[in-house]
């Protein structure tokens, strides 16, 4: 009998650690994409933004044969990118992709150095630093670019 209730209060024991375990594991998984929710709003509000200046959202069959672009893609030519060149509102074009790193620009690692690429066709500036190490970013700064991704360059 002692055995039986052993038994009964252990899988009681180990069912209720499982509820616990799997609820823990929902609720992470909930903050984390709440998490990224966040991220993705703040890189998106500045680009309805500036649907004021009209960007060019046009996904015309033409442009889009050219690469992997979603119907969505947003076209932006160089002049669009000249009106976002401060440090409250920068956008740059890095190898014919639009980025606008208004937020990243307090966290670059190179300081103010990001600033010089504002509202520029930035590519040689990104590949060269010459106000640096005269070296290509890295790889992880090329990665960190893509959370900033807003659209192509229309050439
Ligand atoms: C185009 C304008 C930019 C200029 C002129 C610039 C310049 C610099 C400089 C001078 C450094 C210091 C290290 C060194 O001298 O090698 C640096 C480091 C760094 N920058 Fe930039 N930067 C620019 C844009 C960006 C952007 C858009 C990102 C990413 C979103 C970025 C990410 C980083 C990272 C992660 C580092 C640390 C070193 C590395 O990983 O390469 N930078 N940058």
């Amino acid at each position: 009998m002692d055995k039986t209730k052993t038994v009964i209060i252990t899988t009681a024991v180990v069912l209720t650690l499982l509820l616990i375990a799997v609820i823990y594991i929902v609720n992470r998984q909930r903050t984390q994409e709440a998490a990224s929710r966040t991220v993705n709003t703040e890189t998106s509000a500045p680009q309805s933004e500036t649907e004021d200046t009209q960007p060019t959202s046009e996904a015309s069959a033409t442009e889009d044969n050219s690469g992997s672009s979603s119907p969505e893609t947003m076209m932006y030519t160089l002049e669009e990118v000249a009106q976002h060149s401060t440090k409250d509102d920068c956008w740059m074009a890095i190898h014919n992709k639009v980025y606008n790193v208004t937020d990243f620009i307090s966290r670059h690692p190179g300081g103010d150095a990001i600033l010089q690429g504002c509202g520029k066709d930035a590519t040689e500036l990104f590949e060269t630093k010459p106000m640096g190490s005269r070296t290509p970013h890295s790889e992880r700064a090329r990665e960190n670019l893509e959370n900033f991704y807003i659209g192509e360059l229309k050439q």
